[in-house]
């Protein structure tokens, strides 16, 4: 492309464009494709020599970074154990999900815990952020407040005061008077970012960033900002169910996968300890198309209830549907109960489930998912303790899975006293939990479902 040329992207996914077009090819997005100031083209030519960069090897090592904790068990946690100095993290999530309550809770307990804590808000007003810290109880803890969408008067505030923590809410709030598109614009974001990770590292502040994304990405942003940050942290929950996951995504300072388990209430968010037990509180008699799963989200155990409906479709093509699970995975385990089981689900309508609004991707949830559809199929109920875990190959083999001994030992602590997992599972008996090993699916179907 010749030097200055104009640039266009899409807001929604951030991919670059020639020309301007009506649809983005990338992500398919309706009039989403905008023109852009050019970033700049770097300096003309190297004028002078420049220094020679101090090498060194890879055994040396350097101390682990230093780190604040909030005393927020489940955020420090999803962090890597702890606030890094001079890190920037993104925290990303649908608007209306919790992510100013939950930065604001950040900020009083980390402001409680001797870090010197500022919390500038571009969308809310100074009176509301107080009138809600007041309502959580927050309302002495030594935060600095400001509200203030201009990044040049925000740098400057915080070269003044050089906090340990900065809160920026939100980053599609700010703007820079350097670039001419409108705040919100890919551009406007991507600079404001750039100037505020570079500020982070020079300084030694941690910033942490909030961001705003829709499911189908209709609001520009953090996209383009994940790759600038240190640490990306992705605040979800399904409307209408109060628990909140706070999920890593990225980070270089910690395990990525890690969860933070939260609940919205009356008064904020608080930490949820024991999240197996808060999702299978509802769980009522056995149920035909129940199956617990007992699965690893990040460095901890945490058994869901997979739920299943199936039943016959007036429709050409039955439905499938899915909710915390991917759907692709469904296609694949109904394609094996077909092929390799010999059980049909064609002409049969499908709904699948995670209960509580959790979102499951561990491919061991496989064999919990089959025996959930073979539970509602045939109306016949999984025993109320037994958990399910395993692989399923696209040949019908049962793969075993890694942490077998915490998964067992986390339903044990529950209450459970029966397992299903895969041929070859690497453990030492758990006391007290019956293990039963199966090679394949066939097996398994034999054996809880009569021949199948
Ligand atoms: P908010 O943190 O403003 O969301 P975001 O910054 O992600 O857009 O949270 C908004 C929702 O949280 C709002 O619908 C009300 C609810 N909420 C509670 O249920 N309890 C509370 O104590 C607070 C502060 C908010
Ligand atoms: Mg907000």
């Amino acid at each position: 492309m010749a030097k200055n040329a104009p640039a266009f992207t899409c807001t929604s996914c951030g991919a670059a464009h020639k020309k301007w077009a009506g649809r983005c090819d990338s992500c398919g997005a309706w009039n989403s494709v905008i023109e852009e100031a050019p970033l700049s083209a770097g300096p003309k030519s190297l004028g002078g020599k420049g220094r020679v960069i101090a090498l060194t090897d890879l055994a040396t090592q350097a101390d682990p970074p230093p780190r604040a904790t909030s005393g927020m068990e489940e955020l420090d946690r999803v962090l890597g154990g702890g606030l890094v100095e001079a890190s920037a993290i993104l925290v990303g999530g649908d608007p209306g999900i919790g992510k100013s309550t939950l930065l604001l809770q950040a900020a009083a307990a980390f402001a409680r815990n001797g870090v010197k804590s500022m919390y500038i808000s571009g969308e809310e007003a100074t009176a509301q952020v107080q009138m809600r810290a007041q309502r959580l109880g927050l309302a002495d803890a030594p935060v600095f407040l400001g509200a203030e969408t201009n990044l040049r008067d925000i740098l400057t505030t915080l070269d003044a005061e050089r906090p340990g923590l900065a809160i920026i809410d939100s980053i599609q709030t700010m703007w820079l008077d350097t670039v001419e598109s409108a705040p919100g614009s890919v551009s406007q974001v991507r600079s404001a970012a750039h100037e505020l990770v570079t500020f982070a590292k020079k300084r030694g502040v941690a910033i942490i960033l909030v961001g705003h994304v829709t499911k189908d990405g209709q609001i520009a942003g953090p996209r383009v900002v994940e790759h600038m940050v240190d640490t990306v942290l992705y605040f979800e929950g399904e409307r209408g169910h109060h628990f909140r996951i706070l999920r890593a995504v990225k980070n270089r300072f910690g395990p990525a996968a890690e969860i933070g388990v939260f609940e919205m209430t009356g008064d904020g968010l608080s930490q949820v300890t024991n999240p197996s037990a808060l999702f299978l509180s509802d769980r009522d008699k056995p149920a035909p198309g129940s199956a617990v799963f007992a699965g690893i989200e990040g460095t901890r155990p945490v058994l869901t209830e997979i739920q299943a409906l199936v039943s016959p479709s007036p429709l050409g093509t039955p439905r499938r549907t899915v909710v915390g699970l991917d759907s692709g995975r469904l296609s694949t385990i109904l394609a094996v109960l077909e092929a390799r089981c010999g059980i049909p689900f064609a002409g049969l309508d499908v709904y699948l489930n995670v209960a509580g609004g959790m979102r499951v991707s561990e491919p061991a949830a496989d064999l919990a998912v089959a025996a959930a559809l073979l539970s509602a199929r045939e109306d016949v109920a999984i025993p109320p303790d037994m958990v399910l875990f395993g692989e399923i190959s696209l040949s019908g083999a049962l793969r075993p899975v890694a942490q077998t001994e915490n998964r067992l030992k986390e339903a044990m602590k529950l209450g459970f006293t029966q397992a299903i997992a895969p041929s070859r599972s690497k453990m030492a008996g758990v006391e007290g939990m019956a293990v039963r090993q199966m090679p394949d699916l066939t097996a398994f179907v034999g054996e809880m479902f009569g021949a199948g």
